[in-house]
């Protein structure tokens, strides 16, 4: 989704904000712009397209200041071509970058045309242009002109604000989108994501809601939202992974699936005792609180969804405790029942999701004894509001389909099903210690799935002209089809859906002849027997049959036109192996067709705005 990059230094920036704006292209855009104030003027480039458009224009127009705002554009309001695409101005001395939707724009664009402004774009964030150039004129400074404009804005920005009077600084507002600041040597710079400025700085400061800031070369003036001062420190980073680079791989998905053994290694590491799982991993409190919980609500979007929908089997099956699991967005706008003793999860990659932090932000009105986030991102919005947090370790992830970072979440899932067992002592001591040790081989067991890759490849060539594709699976391998049918139609825009496998027979049924590949979860341990006879149903009416296999399967084998094997486990860690092939064919199937995998069409990787 939308980037933001700013910068005000004593050098010429251009690079710094075009190299910044490149490293958040995996978040998802369809245009990118950057101003910046030179010879006393503001220079605008923008492009539709990718970031290397706009490089080449400034190649053509070489552009420099030391001071300037840049964006990637994911389009809401107007279609993605290059007036609607960021910096917008007002009269030209005013420059703003903007993440976010205002739902309010309407009334304002007519409110301000009345009053003069001339909008050239179809952007609610020309409306922010302009009404903080109104609110400038009787305003002493750029930073309370913003602090009042914002009053008047409803919805969800992060923005930066630059002004030809003013060259020495930039004031930036966030509400609802992420903003953080990093610290240089007599510079400082702006961004959405600290992974833009990790080539000029690791010292990061991030904006609190509701917070606008005036920053300088060397300074930082935080306003809160009633206008007192707030104080707060630049802090080092902790995130390892440099976004940058590829190494030997084609894409950032492939070496992300391949990275799975290392970020399920560090999402273990020294969480776990020798027969059991260290329960402070959950936070300091979790002892205490995973003590009384007697229900679990847990909210999330998109793949970290399909993550919680496994975590409920977990839980349910090894605590006998009751869990609900339910998409952010439809969980924020209805009225919701909150049982006594209630534990709140939320499980986000990027930790800045907007429909799942606004339902954390309502869960903490309702009563839940605690909430709790699995995220991906140290510092984001979810970690930071959250009571407690379980950090997955993955590093970053660049690919927009999400794939280390959806097991290291299943790591962790298990992991607090496995303490929460452990608490409330509804799991013999054994059987803990048996999961404790599968969970020590896992890094190797995927190690071990992902050598299937090759045989994947060639398996993926039967899907080049297939336009729809099933996947089926029963119990803890449901959610994991629906992983498999998200996968394949995010990134090879092959229709795809993902079933339970006994439903099949009440609809899905009528979709099969010999045209219909149908992917099926069959691993010896979960209903075995019974996902056979779906596969038989299958084969009677001709659809082309994928097994997902365990190592050594011969019953499948028989019936299916491919398996593809994975290691034996206990029941509960299959998903995690299962989902490694499912990974890889969706993979080669949308290279195959040519698709861009790491940026797929119309998909963002954060998505800020609901
Ligand atoms: C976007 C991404 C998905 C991700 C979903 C939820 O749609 O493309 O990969 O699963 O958002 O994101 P979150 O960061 O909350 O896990």
């Amino acid at each position: 989704m939308c980037g933001i990059v700013g910068a005000v230094a004593q050098r010429n920036i251009a690079e710094i904000l075009i190299e910044g704006l490149r490293r958040l292209e995996y978040r998802g855009y369809d245009s990118a712009g950057l101003a910046v104030i030179s010879d006393f003027k503001i220079s605008r480039l923008r492009r539709v397209g990718k970031v290397s458009e706009l490089q080449k224009a400034i190649e053509e127009n070489p552009i420099d200041g030391s001071i300037g705002i840049a964006h990637t554009r994911w389009a809401t309001h107007g279609e993605p071509n290059e007036t609607n695409a960021h910096p917008h101005f007002s009269n030209d001395t005013i420059a703003v970058v903007h993440n976010g939707i205002i739902e309010n724009y309407e009334s304002l664009r007519e409110e301000l045309k009345l009053q003069g402004y001339v909008f050239t774009s179809d952007t609610d964030t020309e409306v922010m242009a302009h009404l903080i150039e109104r609110e400038r004129k009787s305003s002493d400074s750029l930073l309370s002109a913003v602090l009042k404009a914002t009053k008047l804005l409803k919805g969800a920005y992060g923005t930066v604000v630059m002004e030809l009077a003013n060259p020495d600084c930039l004031v930036v507002a966030r509400s609802g989108s992420p903003l953080v600041l990093g610290k240089g040597i007599g510079e400082m710079f702006i961004a959405s994501d600290q992974l833009a400025l990790l080539p000029v700085t690791r010292q990061f400061m991030f904006l609190e809601e509701g917070e606008v800031a005036e920053v300088t070369r060397r300074d930082v003036k935080i306003l809160a939202p009633d206008g007192s001062v707030v104080e707060r420190e630049f802090e080092e980073t902790t995130v390892q992974h440099d976004a940058g680079d590829k190494g030997k791989f084609r894409h950032f998905m492939m070496k992300e699936i391949y990275e799975q053994p290392d970020s399920i290694n560090s999402t273990l590491e020294g969480r776990l005792a020798q027969d059991s799982v260290i329960i402070e991993s959950f936070g300091n409190r979790a002892p205490e609180l995973l003590d009384k919980v007697e229900f679990v609500q847990i909210i999330a979007c998109g793949t970290s969804y399909h993550s919680a929908m496994v975590a409920k089997y977990w839980i349910e099956s090894m605590v006998g405790i009751p869990c609900q699991v339910e998409i952010a967005s439809e969980y924020r706008y209805r009225k919701t029942v909150v049982c006594k003793n209630s534990l709140f999860i939320s499980i986000s990659q990027s930790g800045e999701t907007a429909d799942t932090l606004a339902a954390l932000r309502i869960a903490k009105e309702q009563g839940f004894l605690a909430s709790l986030t699995i995220c991906n991102v140290p510092g984001s919005s979810l970690v930071r509001e959250s009571d407690m947090a379980f950090m997955t370790r993955a590093g970053a992830e660049i690919g927009v389909a999400s794939t280390k970072a959806f097991t290291t979440q299943l790591t962790g899932l298990l992991m607090l099903a496995v303490a929460l067992a452990q608490t409330k002592k509804s799991l013999p001591q054994e059987e803990i210690s048996n999961i404790i040790q599968e969970l020590r081989t896992l890094p190797n067991d995927i190690k071990h799935a992902l050598e299937m890759d090759t045989t994947i490849e060639t398996m993926a060539e039967e899907f080049n002209e297939k336009e729809h594709c099933l996947f089926l699976g029963r119990g803890e391998q449901y959610p994991i089809a629906m992983e498999g049918a998200l996968k394949l139609k995010e990134i090879s825009y092959i229709h795809a859906e993902g079933y339970p496998a006994a439903e099949m027979k009440h609809g899905p049924i009528a979709l099969i002849d010999e045209n219909m590949p149908i992917v099926v979860i069959a691993t010896k341990k979960g209903h075995y027997e019974k996902v056979v006879s779906n596969i038989q149903e299958i084969k009677s009416r001709k659809g082309k049959i994928i097994g997902i296999v365990t190592e050594g399967d011969k019953d499948v084998r028989e019936l299916a036109d491919h398996v593809i094997e994975v290691p034996e486990t206990i029941e509960s860690l299959t998903p995690l192996l299962t989902t490694i092939p499912l990974q890889l064919l969706s993979y080669h199937i949308a290279v195959l067709l040519g698709k861009n995998v790491d940026q797929p069409r119309n998909l963002a990787k954060s998505v800020t705005v609901e």
